[in-house]
């Protein structure tokens, strides 16, 4: 059964499985589309524990075996201070999840090394991994096929958190934040990058997310929120979301999030 639709592009699933089987088959629909027009699938994988599920998904037997994985390359959003081996580490949480277990080559996985003491030039050296493996869109950004991404409970999304001066920023890549809410340095991919994409997907699951996800979704406050920011200027911004992140919203108690460019 297809998820209902709320608001136009937000698509609600009965609990945190089904958004995850929604969002698996969804994966494997855009990775077919990208490498039959393209030749390869470029994605930028969230960190937190929402997206955990739906690697586990796509690393099992019936959906593994329809991703072309020699055709796909991984890249990350955001990344912890950490090394890969930490459990707070995005990219070593996917390793465990997916990356073990499907037949990616190595150096189609592109980590963040955020745990690098010289961080700034482990950012220079993403940005050099981007320009080697994406297309730039007609305004000189990388675009991603899919850009996966959580939502905090204070709106931010990847490492863009609410009041960051970040959120100005027009043409870096990869930023190296201080965030004051968590005490850590973290990378990022910026604005710009987040809007050259084809895809933005936002998954979000769980009651504690339903008042920020209505927040996101129907209010206007002022300055917007980091996930308010994300609009991509060509492609399509969608929510996929669980019952109890969206018991706050109802298409008749809100005003319609203005369409993406879907
Ligand atoms: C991170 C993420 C972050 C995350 C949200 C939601 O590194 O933590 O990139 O933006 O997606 O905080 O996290 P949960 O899925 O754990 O609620």
């Amino acid at each position: 059964m297809l998820p209902r639709e709320t608001l136009p592009g937000v698509y609600v699933c009965a609990d945190a499985a089904e958004l995850a089987r929604t969002a698996a088959r969804r994966f494997v629909d855009w990775a077919w589309q990208s490498i039959a027009k393209e030749g390869n699938f470029n994605v930028a994988l969230s960190g937190g524990s929402t997206p955990q599920e739906l690697y586990r998904l796509l690393a099992t037997p019936e959906f593994r075996a329809q991703v072309d994985w020699p055709r796909v390359h991984l890249f990350w959003g955001d990344e912890r201070a950490v090394p890969p081996d930490s459990p707070e580490s995005n990219y070593g949480n996917a390793r465990r999840e997916l990356l073990l277990r499907v037949p990616i080559p190595a150096g189609n996985v592109h980590r963040m090394e955020a745990e690098d003491a010289n961080i700034g030039r482990a950012a220079h050296d993403y940005e050099s991994a981007l320009r080697q493996f994406l297309p730039l869109d007609d305004r000189g950004f990388p675009r991603f096929h899919l850009i996966l991404l959580g939502l905090g409970k204070e709106g931010h999304t990847a490492s863009l958190f609410p009041g960051s001066k970040l959120l100005r920023e027009t043409s870096r890549w990869v930023s190296t934040p201080l965030v004051p809410k968590i005490g850590a340095r973290r990378m990022t991919l910026t604005l710009p990058v987040l809007e050259a994409a084809v895809r933005v997907v936002f998954l979000v699951a769980g009651a504690d997310k339903a008042s920020i996800l209505r927040e996101v979704l129907c209010d206007h406050p002022d300055p917007p929120l980091p996930a308010q920011m994300v609009k991509p200027r060509e492609g399509e911004r969608l929510f996929f979301v669980d019952e109890a992140a969206a018991s706050k919203l109802s298409a008749s108690q809100s005003q319609p999030m203005p369409k993406g460019n879907s």
